[in-house]
């Protein structure tokens, strides 16, 4: 073999496993010990015009968390979920619809829409930051996660986190101190989006799929699962989040509201809600709910 021909043989080889283990990405962004490496970022379809489509109500006047929530901080927020997989699994059609139904979740539990709000009731998603009239403080007796004395643990942030153990659970997950401080979920909205994600990428239980293996097919439902009509897709991450609060009960509201919120950014994001798929993909009125609700199950 010639100088010549080795040399090229080597120089493929240092660009396709670049130089130290670290890719070299023609697209994407460039980045060590994760699969998703090079393919696109949630910036590259995903922009700042489109957040404000989405919420575009969220800073008006009457909105309870105007000026709380941004396009930067969400953006801020991915950044380590992203290289898990949160919006950079599978094609651009995939890592699209999965901002769009992680985003229709986070709206449907953050708006105050209601039928004659200007705009329609779906404009309305980030338009609160945390619950307005607790009926109660959350505090469930919890050897790993006492109550701090004199801390309320009412639903706070993206996707609302109830309860001690749940801010103690998702605090160890983000290092944040969540348990004796859970007024940080309604102080600061990049720490809010990241308790949110942690909660779509991890399952709150032992033996469940998370809301994101769920969604993008990473999830294999036993015959359990099959048996219980729970299919991989949308329908399934609102049994995964909200159990049977939402699922197998037929066409209830609550869960109508989430699936709208999906469609609506699914539109506008201009994927389509026809991709959303089948009704009994995108809906869980049929599934048998992975949880019987119990204070120690429920996250809302
Ligand atoms: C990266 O993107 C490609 C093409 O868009 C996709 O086929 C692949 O599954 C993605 N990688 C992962 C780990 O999801
Ligand atoms: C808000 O939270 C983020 C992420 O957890 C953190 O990096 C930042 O310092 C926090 N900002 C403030 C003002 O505490
Ligand atoms: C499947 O369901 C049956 C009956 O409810 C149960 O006994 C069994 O442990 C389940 N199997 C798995 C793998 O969850």
């Amino acid at each position: 073999m010639g100088m010549m021909k080795l040399f090229v043989i080597m120089l493929m080889v240092v660009l396709v496993n670049g130089v130290n283990g670290k890719k070299i990405c023609t697209k994407g962004w460039e980045c060590q010990k994760s699969e998703y490496c090079c393919n696109q970022t949630i910036t590259d379809f995903f922009q700042t015009y489109q957040f404000e489509n989405l919420f575009s109500k969220r800073n008006s006047p009457v909105a309870h968390a105007a000026g709380f929530w941004d396009y930067r901080s969400f953006i801020t927020a991915s950044a380590e979920f992203q290289a898990l997989g949160f919006g950079t699994t599978g094609g651009k059609l995939m890592q699209m619809k999965e901002v769009s139904a992680f985003l229709g979740h986070v709206g449907s539990a953050t708006s105050c829409g209601y039928g004659v709000a200007t705009g329609g009731p779906l404009a309305w998603g980030l338009c609160y930051n945390h619950e307005m009239s607790p009926s109660q403080s959350y505090c469930n007796q919890d050897y790993l996660y006492p109550c701090t004395p004199g801390a309320e643990y009412y639903g706070r942030g993206a996707l609302l986190v109830y309860w001690n153990y749940n801010y103690g659970t998702i605090g160890e997950g983000l290092k944040a101190d969540l348990l004796n401080h859970p007024e940080y979920l309604e102080q600061n909205a990049t720490l809010a989006f990241r308790a949110a994600m942690w909660r779509w990428m991890n399952p709150m239980k032992k033996k469940q799929p998370s809301a994101h293996d769920v969604f993008v097919g990473n999830w294999k439902p036993t015959k359990n699962d099959t048996l219980a009509k729970r299919l991989p897709g949308f329908g399934t991450t609102m049994n995964v989040l909200y159990g049977d609060q939402t699922c197998g009960q037929g066409e209830i509201d609550p869960m109508n509201n989430i699936i709208s919120h999906y469609q609506y950014y699914l539109d506008l994001m201009g994927v389509g809600r026809e991709e959303a798929g089948p009704h009994e993909v995108l809906a869980c009125a049929d599934q048998v709910p992975f949880n019987p609700s119990s204070p120690t199950s429920a996250t809302t």
